[in-house]
């Protein structure tokens, strides 16, 4: 085929390969036009412009035309090639409008349907009742303050006032840590209140710092779990007394259980780290085996308290003559359980995430005690 294209090519004059040209041109120009999809646009390229495409086959005459003839074929082929490569662009932009505008007519977004529920993730009790408490007392103006959960015996019990052979060391059913190399020895923390003692030996009075963490005591039941979750409380400053202990725990409480005219009552007790200590009750009804918190007629312990005993400010090189303090530690999880009406603490930690859809927070739901009362 190629060899009878080259003798006809050979034997035409220049005029006669002119008028051929135009036909040619003709010909493939109707060929492209004709293509009405980018497939059959891709297919009439090929065919025309491909290796062994119909022009391509033109342009491989040129080589055996006499001179003559070549002088006039080559720009001719050569100006067809780039009008027929011009008109498949043409074609193929159009074309390719034509097929998004005809995609853009189908596919049509239906709005009214609803959308598919994704798995919604919830804040744990524990962490939105440590928000809810933090956000009582920042009002208050308590800053926040944290310390390792792996603690030195010196910070745990001995700073505290709590020494070695002391029964309240066994009081706490410490979780022993390996001793490091220089021989000191380390606990679970089983108490926030070493953090008292970190921020006293750091910071000068006036001091008035809130502690959230986790603790830790080798015991398991309804109400314990070998971790759970404290805040300690700490203020220091020249003229403080146990009537500022008594008024800003009553109005914690009041703010955490959203009552108003909580009864509070203070009641004698003993840590080795206040003098005097007192545990605090808050009032409570029980009927029919439920629980309400405020007045009612029985009461429920809830957190222990007491002013800075001198040893432990001594400990921390302040003068207990120039300074005094008071000193309070609840546990977070019990007050979690009592707001939110959750009977076993274990629950809370088995990640069970039916558990946390039933009892956990949406993210988006502000905790109740920052709803500012008007
Ligand atoms: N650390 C005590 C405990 O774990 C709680 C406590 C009681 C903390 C009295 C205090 C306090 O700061 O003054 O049982």
């Amino acid at each position: 085929m190629l060899n009878k294209a080259l003798e006809k090519t050979r034997r035409l004059s220049p005029n006669t390969t002119m008028s051929n040209f135009a036909e040619l041109k003709t010909e493939l120009t109707a060929q492209i036009q004709a293509a009405n999809d980018l497939e059959k646009l891709e297919q009439a390229r090929v065919h025309v412009l491909g290796k062994k495409g119909k022009l391509t086959e033109q342009m491989k005459t040129l080589g055996s035309m006499d001179a003559e003839t070549r002088k006039t074929a080559g720009p001719a082929l050569n100006a067809i090639k780039e009008e027929i490569t011009a008109l498949i662009k043409t074609q193929e932009d159009g074309l390719k409008r034509q097929a998004m505008a005809e995609k853009l007519s189908k596919e049509t977004i239906d709005i009214t349907l609803p959308i598919r529920q994704e798995k919604k993730g919830a804040i744990h009790p524990i962490s939105r009742t440590i928000e809810e408490m933090l956000t009582i007392f920042a009002d208050m103006g308590f800053e926040v303050r944290e310390g390792p959960d792996i603690e030195d015996e010196w910070h745990n019990f001995d700073a505290l006032n709590i020494p070695e052979h002391h029964p309240a060391r066994e009081m706490q059913d410490t979780f022993f840590m390996p001793s490091d190399e220089n021989g000191k020895k380390y606990v679970l923390r089983t108490q926030t209140s070493g953090v008292q003692i970190r921020t006293m030996m750091n910071e000068k009075p006036p001091i008035r710092v809130v502690v959230p963490g986790r603790v830790y005591r080798s015991d398991y039941d309804m109400t314990h779990t070998p971790m759970f979750h404290q805040m300690e409380g700490l203020v220091i400053d020249k003229a403080t007394h146990m009537g500022h202990l008594k008024g800003t725990l009553k109005a914690f409480c009041e703010a955490f259980f959203e009552v108003d005219e909580l009864p509070i009552r203070f009641r004698p007790s003993f840590f080795p780290f206040t003098e005097p200590s007192a545990e605090v009750d808050i009032g409570c009804s029980r009927k029919d085996g439920g629980l309400k918190i405020g007045a009612g007629d029985d009461w429920l312990e809830i957190l222990g308290c007491g002013m800075v005993h001198p040893n432990v400010l001594r400990n921390c090189g302040i003068d207990p003559d120039e300074y005094q303090g008071f000193a309070f530690g609840m546990g977070v999880d019990r007050l979690a359980m009592l707001k939110f009406g959750i009977p076993d603490l274990r629950t809370m930690f088995e990640s069970d995430t039916r558990w946390l859809s039933h009892y956990g927070f949406d993210p988006l739901d502000p905790p109740s005690t920052s709803k500012k009362k008007s």
